[in-house]
């Protein structure tokens, strides 16, 4: 990313050494491993939670090194969630490179990502906090239950509060811990924790569903992943939901759900476009933005500071993204 924001700014260096730390992880390993995750950290990412991990730990001064594991173990479970999620959907696309599902086996991308996952909990273990520890891996099992969920419980489910679980589950949780960890390693006390438990909690649920809104609104080309897969997998996501509510009788809905969501293009393509260009979208936004102003609502109990003011500018930043 070229021009920084004044977010990333500040914790430029950090995310450096962060990046660095990730990239050991592979040494003295098969080289495949190294070339892999070589390619996953050089092919970019937004860095969205180390960044978060590092912002609050600075402001609280939290220790900069047990700051920076952390925040790689973080981007590492990530990372890890992201080869798995790409094999599960059976995407060819991330970060606009091809995908290691898309070139490997399925079960040398198992693989990958179990060892990932492994070296994410060594780095968390390396914080040598027991809470992390049980927040990590507590996290790794919301996650993963979540997405079991949403194999075998969610198809053609368009109930709202369902939702709100799928998607604190699936990332809500991490941007969560993102926060509370860093608290934790820094010492706060128990009040400013829940402040920035709840800022992180906010952020997610505010990123998932700007996640669900793109997937809709945007372009492989601008995304680097591909689109409109979630309700072609009959994955019901908020623009979806608010639709559905809003035009029960267009024919395509009717059909899509007539036909429990099973993708048929003669009316999966026109219901996409239809739900791209209706008022649906915009209300999907108020959402995210609503969550997005209830994260920064939390920050403004936190002391005034450089670290505060970035946080805030990220919480925007999450809602206007285009990628
Ligand atoms: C993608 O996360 C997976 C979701 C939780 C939506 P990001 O959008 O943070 O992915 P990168 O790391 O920037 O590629
Ligand atoms: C992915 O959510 C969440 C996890 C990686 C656990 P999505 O399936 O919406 O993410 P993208 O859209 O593929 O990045
Ligand atoms: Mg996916
Ligand atoms: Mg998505």
């Amino acid at each position: 990313m070229e021009n920084k924001l004044y977010f990333q700014s500040l914790v430029s260096n950090e995310i450096e050494a962060v990046e660095s730390r990730m990239r050991e992880q592979a040494k003295y390993h098969h080289d495949d491993l190294q070339a892999a995750l070589d390619i996953l950290i050089d092919s970019g990412g937004k860095r969205i939670r180390p960044n978060i991990t590092l912002l609050i730990g600075k402001m609280f001064g939290g220790n900069i090194d047990s700051l920076i594991t952390l925040s790689a173990a973080i981007e590492l479970l990530h990372t890890a969630t992201l080869v798995h999620d790409d094999l599960i959907d059976g995407s060819l696309l991330r970060r606009g490179i091809p995908t290691l599902n898309s070139k490997w086996t399925p079960g040398a991308t198992v693989l990958t990502g179990d060892f990932l996952f492994a070296k994410a909990a060594n780095l968390a273990a390396e914080t040598n906090s027991i809470p992390v520890m049980k927040l990590f891996s507590n996290t790794l099992a919301t996650i993963v239950n979540g997405e079991i969920v949403q194999m075998f419980s969610s198809h053609c489910n368009s109930d709202l509060d369902q939702y709100y679980k799928r998607i604190y589950s699936k990332t809500a949780s991490l941007f969560e811990t993102s926060s509370l960890a860093a608290g934790i390693i820094s010492n706060i006390d128990e009040e400013k924790k829940e402040f920035i438990r709840l800022y992180g909690y906010e952020l997610g649920i505010a990123f998932q569903i700007i996640d669900d809104i793109l997937d809709f609104t945007s372009n492989q080309t601008q995304l680097g992943k591909p689109v409109g897969g979630d309700l072609r997998q009959g994955l019901i996501t908020l623009p979806a939901i608010l639709f559905f509510e809003e035009y029960p009788n267009d024919p395509n809905v009717k059909e899509f759900i007539s036909q429990n969501c099973l993708p048929s293009n003669s009316f999966i393509n026109p219901l996409i476009e239809n739900i791209r260009n209706s008022n649906v979208i915009q209300k999907s936004l108020d959402f995210a933005k609503l969550h997005t102003n209830n994260s920064i609502s939390a920050l403004l109990n936190l002391p005034d500071s450089q670290y505060r003011d970035a946080l805030e500018q990220m919480a925007n930043y999450v809602t206007e993204r285009k990628i």
